[in-house]
């Protein structure tokens, strides 16, 4: 633990992608507005991707995204790291290279300055590791603490890694372990043991590139990174978009060392409840319930891991891949089939057979 007097995460009411606002909320919100848009808007709004691309000319589009939270961790410096690979990732998950950004910075200004010092100096060196530049930002003074990044990143259009192209006989894979909310919540209202805090904080900071390179690499047809609204919000919204069902093996998702002691002690977040509510009418079980298990499928994640939708053939060689480059809890946890009478398209099956 870090030994930093003020403790970040007792300064603001909610956590981390924790903090999302309600899914059905946003939705109601954004319904009814005309979201101009014209020919060089790639992905845009409709089908919740993770990032918004416009094409400049057919060799290159940017990639545009924007994610900030209040502090997950008590240690100023983690927290920078954290918000930092957290708001680049969703520049990984379109198969995308990250080459600047601007801090997004809200912070009551009568406190500490030393804390502020750190958690800028966290997505400095964090974007630093990434390769992008930090040319700017914006802030302001509030009582809450909130850090995070737009992100700007570059690609060629027709390499893009959708959410909305994963393919029938696809294999899916993981790349980082489940149960970092439910841990950071360990985190606010108690002390997480040493032998689970390491980690989960060096898991928070890993930033998604290599696994990026990866499946870019090994031909993923689509992808998405695990946030705030689940395993069970972001693979619904793949098997959406995509028109295809998804299978979950329950018993292969890679899990965060304590995180299913925290779900026992009942640490559970509010993201838990209003996952399950969003994806309430996509999701099947099949076999007997672990319901251990099942809170995982619905803990909103902080700087989670990439969700890649691989052709079978190129599976195993991308998981070898991944592991040697130091992402050593990714796993294949599952697959995509066509949608079919049982199964409406955008399904998520969790077996935990
Ligand atoms: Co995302
Ligand atoms: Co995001």
């Amino acid at each position: 633990m870090s030994d930093t007097q003020v403790r970040l995460t007792q300064m603001v009411t909610s956590a981390g992608c924790a903090a999302k606002i309600f899914p059905h909320i946003l939705s109601e919100a954004l319904k009814g507005i005309e979201w101009a848009t014209n020919a060089n808007v790639i992905v845009g709004f409709e089908g919740k991707d993770d990032a918004g691309v416009y094409k400049i000319n057919d060799e290159l589009a940017l990639i545009h995204t924007t994610d900030f939270f209040t502090p997950v961790v008590d240690d100023p410096y983690l927290f920078g790291q954290i918000a930092a690979a957290n708001a680049l990732s969703d520049v990984y998950a379109m198969g995308g290279t990250p080459i600047n950004a601007l801090n997004i910075l809200a912070f009551p200004q009568k406190e500490d300055l030393s804390i502020l010092k750190e958690i800028l100096k966290g997505g400095a060196d964090k974007v630093k590791e990434s390769g992008a530049v930090i040319i700017g930002g914006h802030s302001i003074d509030i009582t809450n603490i909130v850090y995070g990044l737009a992100v700007t990143g570059t690609i060629k259009p027709e390499n893009i890694k959708g959410n909305n192209t994963a393919k029938p006989g696809d294999k899916l894979i993981l790349t980082k372990a489940l149960g970092t909310g439910i841990l950071n919540n360990v985190i606010k209202f108690s002390a997480l043991d040493d032998k689970y805090y390491d980690q989960l904080i060096s898991s928070m900071i890993r930033l998604n590139k290599n696994a990026s390179e990866c499946m870019v690499l090994f031909n993923a047809n689509a992808c998405t990174d695990v946030t705030g609204f689940g395993l069970a919000g972001h693979s619904m919204q793949m098997a959406q978009a995509s028109g295809t069902v998804i299978r979950f093996y329950v018993n292969e998702l890679p899990v965060l060392p304590g995180a299913e002691w925290a779900i026992g002690e009942n640490y559970l977040t509010r993201g838990d409840k209003s996952n399950r509510e969003y994806t309430k009418d996509f999701v099947v079980s099949s076999g007997n319930i672990n319901k251990t298990k099942e809170h995982l499928l619905y803990d909103p994640q902080t700087s989670g891991g990439l969700l890649i939708s691989v052709p079978e053939e190129n599976a195993n060689l991308l998981l070898l891949e991944l592991h040697k480059r130091g992402d050593i809890f990714a796993n294949i946890v599952g697959d995509v089939s066509d949608a079919s009478d049982e199964y409406k398209p955008g399904t998520i099956v969790f077996d935990y057979n």
